[in-house]
Formats: C-alpha cells, structure tokens, sequence
C-alpha cells in the first residue's frame, strides 16, 4: 500500500465542514481533546465510503453493524422516495399504517413461536430499555415485585439508564454506577477455535446462573444476552449449547428470557437470526441496526402473546407507559420492508456462507502468525486477538484504527480485539483489499512502525 495517500491535503470544502464540526457537534464515544480530526463522508455505495476528496474507504465495520444490503441501495432508495411520497410521519397511538403493520407481520412470520407482538421504537438502546420494561411490569401486573435483572460480563446493551445497568459488564459505564439499577452479572463463557477450557468455563457459569436462581429467584424479573456473539465485548462468541442450557434453566424459573439481537440479527451470525442456531425461543427480542439495513432509526421490541395479555385489562395502568414521537415511523418502516425483501431477491444468506468461506480462508492465514490469538469466525465475522494488544481506545488501538483509515479501511479495534463485519454486498475483489490491508497493518504494527498521523 503506498503511504502518500495519507498525505494528500484536505480539501477546502473537508476543512470547512471539520472547522464548523469542531465548533459545534459533539460525537458519540469521543474524547474530543485526543481525537483525530473526522473523516468528511459525501458518498457512499455499496461496500464503500467516499470522503470530500473522493477517496473511497471501505466500511469493513458496516458503520457500526448497521449496514446490511450496502450503502445506498438502489430498491432501498426507491422504497423510500416512495413512502416520501405518501407521507412521512403520523402518530402512532390511535393511529396505525401499513407499512408498520408489513413489518410487524413480516417479523412475527420470521420469528419462531409465539413472538407475535412487536412494540416499536427507535434504536437498540430503547429497544432494550422498552424490553426491561415490559419484563418488570408484567410481574407488576402479576402483582409481584421482582427488581433485579440478570446480565452477562462482557455484554453491552445500549448506553440509555437500563441498558447501561444491563451492560454494567462492559466496563464502560463506571459513571453512571449510582444510577443504575438491580443488576446481578454472570460470567461469560468467550471461546475461540481451538478452546480446550470452553466446557469447564461454560459449567462454572451454569452453575453461577443456578446458584442465582436458587437464592433469589423470586426476586429475577427477567435475563438478557446477545446470543451467540457479545459485540461491544470484543466478538465475544459463546456457544449455542450453553445459550440453549441457560435459557432452559431460566426459563423453568420462571425468569423472563431476553434476547439482544441488535447486532446479530438479520443475518450477521450466518443465520437470519443468531438465536436460530440454539433452537429456542425467548421471551423477549430486541431488534434494531439490520432492521433497516442501517438507513434509519428504528427498533423493535418483539413480545410473546402470553406476554402482552398481561398487559390487558380495563385500566390503563395495567398498560406500558411508553413511546416515541417517532414510533414507527412510516420512511423507516418502507425502508426496512424493502430490505427485508432483499434477503430472498438477492440470495444474501448465500452471500454471507460466501463471506464465511473466505474468512475462514483468511483464518488459517493468520494462525501462521506469532502476534494474533484467539480466532473467531461466525457468519459474516471475523475476530481475533493481538496478543500485546491494549485497552478500548489505547494509543496502539488509535494507531492501528487511524493507519487502516489512512490506507482506505474503515477497521475500527476494541481494544486488542480486530475484526471485519462487512456489509454483505462486498464483493470478492474488496474483501481481498481488506485482508490484505488489514495483514499489512498488523505487520507495521508488529515492527513498531505505526505511530499516530
Ligand atoms: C447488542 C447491542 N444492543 C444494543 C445496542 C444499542 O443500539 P443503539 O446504538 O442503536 O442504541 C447495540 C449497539 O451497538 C448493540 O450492539
């Protein structure tokens, strides 16, 4: 890869829309005193990004796993015009429309079981929030009280008051400690190719989830997990086995079981949904990011019918006090119909198997390395481990982030976690491109020629 790429001077539109960013946005997960000036986006298509000087930079993290289908999708596009076209934004309580009820009906036919009821709102963190709540007031309306929740380490759930308290394992919500509610955190059982303590870890968390169960399960108003993979965590996988064992054990109980798909869903884990891979069913489901192939907010909480009966009766209290003034909003709902139906237009699971061949392929290339441990491969994700790696947001894992960027790679480390979950559409050539940028990388890394730009 040729390094004058990096150098080429910022164009004076870039340096305008960076001076009057600078002056006035705050961005999400930012230190803004350390931070690097941000990449200016003003295209982008299929696999790839544009900056205002028209380099193209490839999203190998679908921005934040929201991006499906790829950037800019010509029949996402025109379902969207067209809905604009119609009308863009109605009230949803004492209102209705039909492309949320499509999407309503279209996941309750995707999910297994009685997943039937579908609560929308805006994103995965409100998802998740709107989940808590259901669990906790549906022992309210059984007349019980049950405050506390179980979580794993490691998850992450979203960054609003109850996602947080679920994802206190992340370690990244020290802060907010003092706000957060009843959260008791299991171990979690992360494993890798070639893991010979996966049983053992497995068994010690089983039995930490039993011994729970045992003191306090009057008290358990429901347990979350992202099945199969912890994203946040690092692309911690666990294995469907012990998904299926714990949600047996929680479920005969009588917990609440919860389900964070918002980044495995749609597809990322090789199934359409990851919890397809265990064969059971919670509770409860949180979708969100690949809902809307990740062209706009929105989320859905889906609820078994058991579940919603409980909130019938002829009071409202017996009701879930919640809602968005965006709730299902009609623009995200076409949007996501029209990528629903791509799943099947554009054989995109078979792209995913596709994408799978070509990590492991990649994988076997990289066990051959000294410095990286620890491989993972799930569906369209590849994750590893560099050994001396550092923290969430170490100078190593900025250098690393920042030369990637320099040289066309959009490949963002947690910590010394490296992984590639790209949009689906990536073609052959591009995913070529990523692995070898993304080998070339660690060799600078490696020979202690990274520093940051
Ligand atoms: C598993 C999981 N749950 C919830 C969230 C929160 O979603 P959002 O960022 O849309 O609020 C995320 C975001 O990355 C996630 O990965």
């Amino acid at each position: 890869m040729n390094d004058e790429q990096t150098s080429d001077p910022l164009s004076r539109h870039a340096q305008d829309v960076i001076a009057r960013d600078k002056r006035h946005v705050w961005h999400p997960f930012t230190q803004h005193a350390t931070e690097c000036d941000p990449t200016v986006i003003t295209r982008a298509k299929g696999a790839s990004l544009f900056d205002a000087e028209g380099r193209e930079i490839l999203d190998l993290i679908s921005s934040w796993w929201t991006c499906t289908h790829g950037h800019s999708h010509p029949k996402i596009n025109a379902a969207l015009a067209r809905q604009a076209n119609e009308f863009e934004h109605v009230l949803f309580a004492g209102f209705t429309h039909e492309p949320a009820v499509n999407v309503a009906e279209k996941l309750a036919g995707l999910l297994p079981g009685d997943l039937n009821r579908v609560f929308f709102s805006d994103n995965g963190s409100t998802a998740v929030e709107v989940a808590i709540k259901i669990a906790y007031q549906s022992w309210v309306n059984r007349g019980e009280k049950r405050p506390i929740l179980l979580a794993f380490d490691g998850g992450y759930h979203g960054d609003t008051l109850g996602a947080m308290s679920v994802g206190r394992g992340s370690q990244m919500f020290g802060a907010f400690r003092d706000l957060m509610c009843q959260v008791y955190v299991l171990p979690y059982p992360a494993t890798f190719e070639g893991d010979d303590l996966v049983n053992e870890r497995e068994a010690g968390a089983l039995s930490s989830l039993e011994a729970i169960l045992t003191d306090r399960g009057q008290s358990i108003a429901a347990i979350i997990i992202e099945p199969l993979m912890q994203g946040a965590g690092g692309m911690c996988f666990c294995r469907p086995s012990f998904l299926k064992r714990l949600v047996e054990m929680a479920q005969s109980a009588g917990v609440i079981v919860i389900f964070d798909e918002v980044a495995t869903g749609f597809g990322r884990t090789g199934t359409l949904f990851a919890h397809e891979q265990a064969g059971i069913v919670p509770d409860l489901i949180c979708l969100s990011k690949g809902l809307m192939a990740g062209y706009m907010p929105l989320s859905v909480t889906v609820a078994r019918d058991g579940l919603f009966d409980l909130f019938l009766g002829d009071t409202f209290d017996r009701a879930l006090p919640h809602g968005h003034s965006f709730t299902a909003n009609p623009l995200a709902c076409a949007v996501s119909l029209a990528a629903l139906d791509l799943y099947e237009e554009e054989q995109t699971m078979a792209r995913i198997a596709h994408i799978n061949e070509r990590h492991r392929a990649t994988m076997e290339v990289l066990a051959a390395r000294p410095d990286v441990v620890k491989f993972r491969v799930l569906g369209s994700v590849l994750a590893f481990e560099i050994k001396e790696g550092g923290a969430y947001q170490s100078e190593q894992s900025k250098a690393l982030r920042a030369w990637y960027l320099a040289h066309g790679l959009n490949i963002r480390p947690l910590g010394s976690t490296i992984y590639l979950m790209p949009p689906y559409c990536i073609t052959d050539e591009e995913l070529t491109r990523a692995y070898e940028g993304m080998i070339e990388g660690l060799d600078r890394l490696a020979s202690g020629a990274l520093s940051r730009p």
